[in-house]
C-alpha cells in the first residue's frame, strides 16, 4: 500500500486553507496544490483597491513560501488541471502529466462574467479576477485619463473609488434601479450611491451597457445601452461571476449552479470535495441551495473540508459575513438578508457610521454595517449563537448588544 495522498485544486483562498488546514489537523500523507497562477496563493481582496493606487505595491501572500516547504505540501505554480480519471482516481493536467490521488478537493473558484457585446475584445477591456488582471489594470489605469466601469456591485464600486482617488474620470453604468443590489439592502444601496457622486463619480442606473467603441485596437467609447456614448480610455467589466464547474462537470459531478456538495462540502462522488465560490450547499437556514462567493465562505468550508478528510467531520454552518471597502468606506455585512421582511437602523448615516439590521419576522437574521465595526463583530457572535435582540432594541443606541452575547439567556 503506498501513502494516502490528497490533491487540491486551485490557489485561492480556500485551496491555501485546505492544505494548511489539512496539516494542522495531523494529516501526513501526500498533499499536492495545484494551480494555474504563476503567483504563490495571496491576499486576493487588495486587487481591486490598494493594489490599483500604486505601482510598487505587491502581493500579499497568504502563506510565505516556506510555509509549504515546511509542511510538505508540493505547491505546483502555473499547472492547469484539465480533467479528472475517476476510475483510475488520476488528475490529467495541462503538461499530460497524470497525478494519482485517493481523494481530491475543488477550489477552482470563478470567473468573471463577460456580456455578449461588441467591443468586448478590444485591448483596453478587462475584467479583474486575478493578480495578473490587476497589473494589467493598473498599468492601463495610470495611462488613461477616464474609465467606464461596468456593473455597480462590489468589485466595479471598489474599482470607481480607486480610480477617483487616482483623479481619473470615472462613470459605472449599471442596469439595476440600485448599487449592490445582489446583497445589500436598499438603504446601504442609496447611501453608497450618493457617497459615489459625492466623490465625483457618474453613477448611472438602469443603464446597462450597449457595446465598446474602438479605435485602433483600443477602447474610445462605452455606449449605454440607450445610445448614449462615454468618451474613455479603458473600461472594465464587474457584472458578476460564473463558477468554474467544468473540471467536476466533465467528471460526471452533480451540478446546479455550482458543484453540488453536501454539509461536508462532498461532491456526488465520495471522494472529491468541493469549496468556495464552485461550491452549491443547502443552506441551513434558508432551507435551499446557495452558492456564496466570499474569503469567509472559501475559508470556512476550507476548514470542514480538511476536519471530513481526517475523520473529524462536523456540518459546515458558519454565518456567512462579507465586506467592501470603498474610499474610506468599510462596509461590512453577516448573515444573509435576501428572505428579510424588515430592517431597523441604529446609528446616523448623516454621521458616516451606522448598520441596519435586518429581521426574518421576529429573528434577526443579518446586519449590514457602514464604518460600524463594532456591530458587526457583536453581529457575527450573536448569530452564531442564535441570539436574536428585539428591532426595538437592535435600534436603540442606548442598548448594549455585547452584553446580550455576555448574558444570552436574556436575548
Ligand atoms: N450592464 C450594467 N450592469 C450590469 C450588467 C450590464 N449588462 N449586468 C449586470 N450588471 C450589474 C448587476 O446588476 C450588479 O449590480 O453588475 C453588478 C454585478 O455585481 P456583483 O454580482 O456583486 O458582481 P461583481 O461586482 O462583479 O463581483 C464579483 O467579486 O468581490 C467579489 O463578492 C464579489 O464574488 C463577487 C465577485
Amino acid at each position: 500500500m503506498g501513502q494516502d495522498s490528497i490533491i487540491v485544486v486551485g490557489g485561492g483562498h480556500g485551496g491555501s486553507q485546505v492544505v494548511a488546514s489539512l496539516r494542522s489537523e495531523g494529516y501526513e500523507g501526500r498533499l499536492t496544490l495545484i494551480t494555474a497562477e504563476t503567483d504563490i496563493p495571496y491576499q486576493r481582496p487588495p486587487l481591486s483597491k490598494a493594489f490599483l493606487k500604486k505601482a510598487d505595491h505587491e502581493l500579499l501572500p497568504l502563506r510565505p513560501a516556506s510555509f509549504y516547504e515546511k509542511n510538505a505540501i508540493d505547491l505546483q505554480l502555473g499547472t492547469e488541471a484539465v480533467s479528472i480519471d475517476r476510475r483510475g482516481r488520476a488528475l490529467l493536467l495541462g503538461d499530460n502529466r497524470r497525478l494519482p490521488f485517493d481523494r481530491l478537493v475543488l477550489a477552482p473558484g470563478a470567473r468573471p462574467r463577460l456580456p455578449a457585446i461588441d467591443g468586448i475584445r478590444l485591448d483596453g477591456v478587462f475584467a479583474l479576477r486575478d493578480a495578473s488582471d490587476a497589473r494589467r489594470i493598473r498599468d492601463q489605469l495610470f495611462m488613461s485619463d477616464s474609465i467606464v466601469v461596468v456593473g455597480g456591485g462590489f468589485i466595479g464600486l471598489e474599482i470607481a473609488a480607486t480610480a477617483r482617488l487616482l483623479g481619473k474620470r470615472v462613470t459605472v453604468l449599471e442596469a439595476a434601479d440600485r448599487l449592490m443590489g445582489r446583497v445589500v439592502a436598499r438603504q446601504i444601496s442609496e447611501y453608497f450611491l450618493s457617497l459615489h457622486r459625492g466623490w465625483g463619480t457618474d453613477v448611472r442606473l438602469n443603464t446597462p451597457v450597449g457595446h465598446i467603441v474602438g479605435s485602433s485596437g483600443g477602447v474610445a467609447a462605452v455606449e449605454t445601452a440607450m445610445g448614449d456614448r462615454i468618451d474613455a480610455d479603458m473600461a472594465i467589466i464587474g457584472i458578476g461571476v460564473e463558477p468554474n464547474i467544468e473540471l467536476g462537470e466533465s467528471a460526471g459531478l452533480a451540478t446546479d449552479n455550482g458543484i453540488v456538495v453536501d454539509k461536508n462540502m462532498t461532491t456526488s462522488a465520495g471522494e472529491i470535495y468541493a469549496i468556495g465560490d464552485c461550491a452549491a450547499f443547502e443552506h441551513w437556514e434558508l432551507g435551499r441551495r446557495v452558492r456564496l462567493e466570499s474569503v469567509q465562505n472559501a475559508v470556512d468550508q476550507a476548514k470542514a473540508t480538511a476536519r471530513a478528510l481526517v475523520g473529524k467531520a462536523e456540518p459546515y454552518r458558519d454565518v456567512p459575513w462579507f465586506w467592501s471597502d470603498q474610499g474610506d468606506f468599510k462596509l461590512q455585512m453577516v448573515g444573509l438578508s435576501n428572505n428579510a421582511t424588515s430592517g431597523v437602523v441604529r446609528g446616523i448615516p448623516d454621521d458616516g457610521t451606522f448598520s441596519v439590521f435586518h429581521f426574518d419576522n421576529d429573528r434577526l437574521v443579518a446586519i449590514d454595517s457602514v464604518n460600524r465595526a463594532a456591530d458587526h463583530m457583536v453581529g457575527r457572535r450573536m448569530l452564531a449563537a442564535g441570539i436574536s435582540p428585539s428591532p426595538e432594541a437592535c435600534a436603540d443606541p442606548n442598548t448594549d448588544l455585547k452584553a446580550l452575547i455576555r448574558r444570552p439567556a436574556s436575548g
